[in-house]
């Protein structure tokens, strides 16, 4: 009797096991780990998980944010991705510069243009790895999760078939994807991704609020645009960014509805922050 229950049981649990597909860049510490233990989560209710790690910035490579992820694919970094990076110390300036983005951020504005054609280059490199590609192509996923860091995850999934996505941001709403999405901005009440400033905004913070918004819509559309342009000649679909970006299943945030400013959003956009909180039940005892 006991054997018929734990057939079933395998039987049930192949039969809701999902092969899904990460692709988390080395990027960030940070975005490695949120997408790291979207994958532990995922493993441990019984799927197949397979990551793909390309490498966009050389010293964040071996980092796959996941504990339980046996079966890892890595890419590494173009040559001339390497160099920009490399000479521009793009690494060294959005390190110290990122956090404090609001009051020094019209100097980013020069080494944003040249960043988007290192992305560019890395997605080129990616999109050539054709035996890889093809091999991603006849595991046939079920799903497949990024992060909007990059356009690059999304065109590839459209070029190898993957049917549903999910969005996973590491960090709140990000500006372009919220206008991809056609949710309301909001500026009179919801601030942007790198404002500084709260929901009660005088009519002077609402109009840096706009601009920083703008500012965010555009360092992200402009990098998916030249994401977009290098990687015509291989790329197989046909989509634009915005349909890329929002023609996904669901869209996570990594942050609490009832914490949050409130702002209206499409029922796909989940709330998933504290996900990466580790509770110790016996303490709660
Ligand atoms: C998980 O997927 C990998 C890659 O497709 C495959 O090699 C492996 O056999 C699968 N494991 C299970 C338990 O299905
Ligand atoms: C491009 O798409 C077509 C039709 O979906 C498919 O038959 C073909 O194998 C794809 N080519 C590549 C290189 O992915």
């Amino acid at each position: 009797m006991k054997l018929i229950y734990l057939i079933s049981l395998l039987f049930l649990s192949s039969c809701f096991s999902y092969k899904v597909l990460i692709f988390n860049p080395a990027y960030g510490s940070s975005h490695s780990n949120f997408l790291g233990k979207l994958a532990d989560i995922l493993i441990d209710g019984g799927h197949n998980v397979t990551m793909l790690i390309p490498t966009y910035l050389s010293n964040k490579r071996n980092q796959p944010g996941s504990k339980k992820v046996k079966h890892i694919v890595e890419i590494g970094q173009d040559e001339r991705t390497w160099k920009i990076f490399e000479e521009g110390q793009v690494e060294e300036i959005v390190k110290t510069k990122i956090w404090t983005m609001d009051p020094e951020m019209m100097s980013l504005f020069s080494i944003v243009g040249r960043m988007n054609v290192g992305i560019g280059y890395q997605c080129e490199y990616i999109f050539k790895q054709t035996e890889i590609l093809e091999q991603l192509r006849n595991e046939n996923f079920d799903l497949a999760i990024t992060e909007s860091l990059f356009l690059c995850p999304f065109a590839l999934f459209d070029h190898i078939g993957i049917k549903t996505v999910i969005n996973a941001d590491s960090n709140l709403f990000k500006d372009a994807v919220k206008y991809a999405h056609g949710e309301p901005a909001a500026i009179g009440y919801y601030p942007g991704l790198f404002s500084p400033n709260g929901d009660k905004m005088s009519f002077v913070a609402r109009v840096k609020n706009l601009i920083t918004m703008l500012f965010t819509k555009y360092l992200f559309g402009s990098r998916y645009e030249q994401e977009l342009k290098t990687i015509k000649p291989y790329y197989n679909g046909t989509k634009s960014w915005t349909e890329l970006v929002s023609n996904v299943a669901f869209y996570f945030i990594n942050s609490n509805k009832y914490l949050d400013y409130a702002s209206p959003t499409l029922p796909k956009t989940v709330f998933v922050g504290g996900m990466q909180v580790t509770t110790n039940k016996k303490k709660q005892n």
